[in-house]
């Protein structure tokens, strides 16, 4: 059964206060973002890999595709939101888009652009997971004590570690699950910013004003 992965690749890296968004800084003199598609590429069970860029980084984009000779890869916008890029890459999968190139695949898996060492075994266990549950993710055991502070910023409570998992990337879901939710968040959550975090945890962010999702 056919699995594509979604990459966005339209943060600004603001965070890390420099100039080149991070997946385009240069590791060894080769943007980062290509040892990420580099280790998708190698799996040879996924079929297509789309990559949400920003319009200003597209063609710097196609020339990466290019010098590093990236197979299969089809580039989307991304949008304001880490949301709406990967909302952006869903849609090129999906069958009710006009103009559409890509078949939709049975599975798909998000990953950031970011995150260069991603492992075959890794993809395959949320894939497969994916297929059973509808949706799968990487977790970790946390390692750091994590505290919730309270408004003055003195300690409220510390977490029970061990009650705990860090969420991770990738994720998988099967292509049906995740287009709808995508959808429906789309609709019914434009109108209501301050109830979105509230009932929708998982994956999706949701910064930027309502009328960008
Ligand atoms: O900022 P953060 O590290 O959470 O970004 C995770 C991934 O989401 C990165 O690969 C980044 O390029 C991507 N992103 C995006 N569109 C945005 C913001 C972030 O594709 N508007």
């Amino acid at each position: 059964p056919a699995v594509a992965a979604v990459l966005p690749a339209g943060g600004s890296g603001e965070r890390m206060g420099v100039p080149t968004p991070k997946q385009f800084c240069p590791i060894l003199e080769r943007p980062l973002i290509s040892y990420t598609l580099q280790a998708l590429e190698r799996v040879s069970w996924i079929k297509d890999i789309v990559v949400a860029v920003t319009g200003e980084n597209m063609e710097a984009m196609k020339c990466i595709i290019q010098r590093y000779q990236h197979k299969g890869i089809s580039l989307v916008e991304s949008g304001v939101t880490r949301h709406r890029s990967i909302f952006n890459g869903l849609k090129a999968l999906a069958e009710d888009q006009p103009n559409r190139r890509l078949s939709k695949p049975e599975v798909v898996i998000i990953h950031d652009a970011v995150r260069p060492f991603v492992e075959e075994d890794v993809l395959l266990k949320v894939v497969t997971a994916a297929k059973e549950h509808g949706a799968a993710g990487a977790i970790r055991p946390l390692v750091s004590t994590v505290i919730s502070p309270s408004a003055d910023g003195c300690l409220d409570h510390s977490l029970e570690r061990a009650r705990h998992r860090a969420s991770e990337m990738p994720q998988a879901f099967l292509f049906d699950v995740i287009y709808e939710a995508y959808q429906q968040c789309r609709t019914k959550y434009t109108f209501r910013p301050a109830m979105k975090r509230q009932q929708l945890g998982c994956d999706v962010s949701f910064q930027g004003s309502p009328l960008e999702i």
